[in-house]
């Protein structure tokens, strides 16, 4: 007998929790597509998504945040919480960075809303020429020309700041700077040989390394001075985040120089 009331117990709160389980999963918001594709062009260094939602249920539902699975990809929000009225409607911008990247590139974005969660995804599919933005190899070849005879070039001539000065305007988080302005070079597949990878260096590295190099950079290579004391897009609050970001990510090899 005890045993059949604990299976009834059992089969009753199955039975009541499925719908709740299916409610919770479609949540509030309506969205025109979980999952949206793009096919890169050449000298594309952005793709960018907007997914639809409308709320429709009686209830206001709040946007608390949209968060992706990589720096490189961003969702844009107009403000934090979000506050979407009954049967209104709305968009979601997420905005993924393609410097260095190559075939499929698959990132999620999680939306986090007081009506639920949602798991969106973005994809996109890179030629081979869109992997190297705009870049030829002729117009790499001139590109790095430009740099040998001025490596402060990059920072200065318009036709190159989109790329290698502007992903750092007002931005403040060490990693994202270190992904806009200096994984473009170091972190790139289809980067030039004399261009270091800096995680695989073999020589011991600390802050005042990382500072140095990126201050001053070096006169006669393509590695140009970040501060805005030499010409620069960096402030000296955007260097110290980036120094940190280093010191935190990338261990030291070798033994410390003391
Ligand atoms: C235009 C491409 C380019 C960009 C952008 C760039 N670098 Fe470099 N970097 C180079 C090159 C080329 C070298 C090699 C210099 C040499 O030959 O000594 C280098 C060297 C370095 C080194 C020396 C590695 C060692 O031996 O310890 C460090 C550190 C470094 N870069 C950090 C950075 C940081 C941090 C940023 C962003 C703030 C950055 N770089 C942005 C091209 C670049
Ligand atoms: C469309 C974006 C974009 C523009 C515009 C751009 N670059 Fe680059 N640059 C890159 C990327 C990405 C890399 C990494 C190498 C690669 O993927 O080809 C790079 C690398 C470099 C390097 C390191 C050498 C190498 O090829 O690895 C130098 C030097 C450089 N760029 C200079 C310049 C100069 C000078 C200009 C303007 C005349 C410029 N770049 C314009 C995206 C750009």
């Amino acid at each position: 007998m005890k045993t059949i009331a604990t299976l009834m117990l059992a089969l009753a709160a199955v039975l009541s929790l499925s719908p709740n389980a299916a409610r919770a999963q479609d949540g509030k918001l309506v969205w025109d597509s979980m999952s949206k594709e793009y096919t890169g062009k050449p000298g594309e260094r952005y793709a960018e998504f907007k997914f639809w939602f409308t709320n429709n249920s009686p209830e206001e539902v709040y946007i608390i945040r949209a968060q992706s699975s990589c720096f490189c990809t961003v969702a844009q929000l107009p403000q934090t919480p979000w506050r979407i009225p009954p049967g209104t409607n709305g968009s979601i911008d997420v905005k993924m960075d393609l410097a260095g990247k190559n075939g499929i590139v698959s990132k999620g974005v999680n939306v986090d809303t007081t009506g639920g969660p949602y798991a969106l995804s973005v994809k996109t599919t890179i030629t081979p020429a869109a992997a190297t933005p705009g870049m030829a190899d002729a117009d790499r070849l001139k590109n790095m020309q430009t740099a040998l005879a001025d490596r402060q070039a990059i920072f200065k001539k318009a036709e190159c700041v989109s790329c290698h000065a502007d992903p750092a305007k007002g931005v403040m988080d060490g990693a994202k700077l270190y992904a806009g302005v200096c994984g473009v070079c170091h972190d790139s597949e289809h980067r030039a040989s004399t261009v270091p990878d800096l995680r695989k260096l073999n020589h011991p590295t600390d802050a005042t390394h990382w500072r140095q190099w990126i201050i001053h950079g070096r006169a006669g290579t393509m590695m140009p001075a970040f501060t805005k004391a030499e010409g620069g897009p960096l402030d000296d609050q955007q260097i110290e985040a980036i120094v940190a970001h280093l010191v935190r990510t990338i261990p030291s090899r070798g033994t410390p120089i003391r």
